[in-house]
């Protein structure tokens, strides 16, 4: 098979286009079992290739629903996708949204297990177990017949797949339930790891922390100080603690920027942002909270904070 985009190039062109969880875990769930199939089958010098038809297999369908593998080749050929894996990707939507037809026995393997991995997963999520793990195939048939169940999952599409790959349905899906038990450890890890990488990179919010209200005993001063818009950035970004040595918690709502310490959640300074520079900083005064009492120091201490801030920011996430 032709050479291909790296796993970790793949990545970002999926997250490019997809941020909803659930897709996310789909495409991780499709990479798992096709990866499981190429060892399977005879074909484990080209899982990686299987791996990543897998994981960009869908890389359309959040933005671009009406155009299922329609708008897919653009997207992929920007992300410097190969043609052979287009048109393995775009053949899973055969006789759905295009005329490409499931040839090789990899593109067959994605055409019948692609809906399939979503109604076994459904009929996991049913388990107390939550798990795939301690699933039999009988019980897994009896959803299958089940009509009504993870109804969007088509048995017409699995059972031509079944048809194409020359497997009675049965073997299909042990092997496709074999494949999700093999690979859920591992999904649902990265999925979880995605996420939180998504909370990381957004920006810190008024819930994200405990927080006091400014007491009523606080002083108001005028800051002077000119900020870029990177430094602006950076501060809008927030920041959650993550670690006891976090000790401050900071957010913006519009033009005001709000800092509470960490362990207490005790609001220190409330800035008012001034397009003229001359930014209103409101301080907290309450000895029980907050000993310094003088306007000089808490100039000094707020931009050497302010500098700190802005430096320690992590980076924006990309989109
Ligand atoms: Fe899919």
């Amino acid at each position: 098979m032709e050479n291909h985009i790296s796993r970790e190039a793949a990545v970002e062109l999926l997250k490019n286009y997809n941020k909803d969880s659930f897709h996310l875990q789909h495409a991780l769930t499709v990479e798992g079992v096709m990866r499981w199939y190429a060892r399977q089958l005879g074909f484990a010098q080209d899982e990686d290739f299987w791996g990543i038809v897998g994981l960009l297999h869908d890389i359309d369908f959040e933005m671009y629903p009406e155009e299922h593998c329609i708008k897919a080749p653009e997207l992929l050929r920007e992300g410097g996708v190969g043609e052979e894996m287009i048109h393995a990707i775009c053949s899973h939507a055969y006789g759905m949204h295009v005329d490409v037809k499931p040839e090789h026995t990899m593109e067959k393997v994605l055409f019948a297990t692609d809906e399939l991995t979503g109604l076994i997963w459904a009929a996991a999520l049913m388990r107390p177990s939550l798990s795939t793990q301690d699933m039999e195939l009988k019980s897994l048939k009896k959803k299958y017949k089940s009509k009504g169940f993870a109804a969007g999952c088509s048995r017409d599409v699995i059972e031509k797949g079944a048809e194409m790959l020359g497997w009675p349905l049965d073997e299909l899906l042990q092997k496709t339930l074999d494949a999700m038990k093999d690979c859920e450890t591992k999904v649902l890890k990265e999925s979880a790891l995605w996420q939180d990488m998504k909370k990381k990179s957004r920006a810190a919010r008024r819930g994200d922390w405990k927080t006091e209200p400014m007491p009523e005993q606080h002083e108001t001063f005028i800051l002077d100080r000119s900020f870029t818009d990177n430094e602006m950035d950076a501060l809008r970004r927030g920041n959650i603690p993550q670690a006891m040595e976090d000790k401050w918690f900071w957010y913006m709502e519009g033009s005001t920027f709000w800092a509470h310490r960490s362990w207490t959640g005790y609001c220190i300074y409330q800035i008012e942002f001034k397009e003229d520079n001359h930014h209103v900083v409101t301080v907290n005064r309450n000895p029980e909270q907050y000993k310094c009492t003088s306007v000089e120091e808490d100039i000094e201490s707020l931009n050497r904070l302010l500098d700190q801030w802005i430096c320690n920011s992590r980076p924006a996430s990309r989109r």
